[in-house]
């Protein structure tokens, strides 16, 4: 198996987002940066479990402080995906393993495998 290089760091603004169509042919892993940080989630907010990007594209507030699902407004932590605000308070967004190596946000299908395992 090998690993998939989703995008360059400097792709993505900060703090910036971006879906990826990894294999259903739908944009259903979004990235998110923060500084030199990145996280990524399966996109499918825990409300509903409906697309985060009501408004295509949108998955962040304008303060760039949280991640937003546009539906019906959700917040959730960058760096866990826990959700601070709204109507899924609580509950989380689905982590999805990424990692950065040389300024490439690698997508670990690795650690994909075993999670759709357990
Ligand atoms: S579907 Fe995300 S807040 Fe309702």
């Amino acid at each position: 198996m090998t690993d998939r290089v989703l995008c360059r760091l400097d792709d993505l603004d900060d703090p910036g987002a971006k879906a990826f169509d990894i294999g259903d042919g739908r944009p259903e892993v979004v990235v998110f940066r923060v500084g030199d940080a990145v996280y990524a989630y399966r996109n499918d907010c825990p409300h509903l479990n409906i697309t985060l990007d009501f408004v295509p594209g949108r998955f962040i507030n304008l303060d760039g402080t949280k991640i937003q699902c546009s539906n019906h407004g959700a917040r959730f932590n960058f760096h866990d995906g826990h959700c601070v605000w709204g109507p899924c308070r609580g509950e989380w967004l689905e982590r999805v393993a990424v990692r950065l190596d040389d300024g490439r946000v690698i997508l670990d299908e690795a650690a994909a495998a075993a999670d759709n395992s357990s």
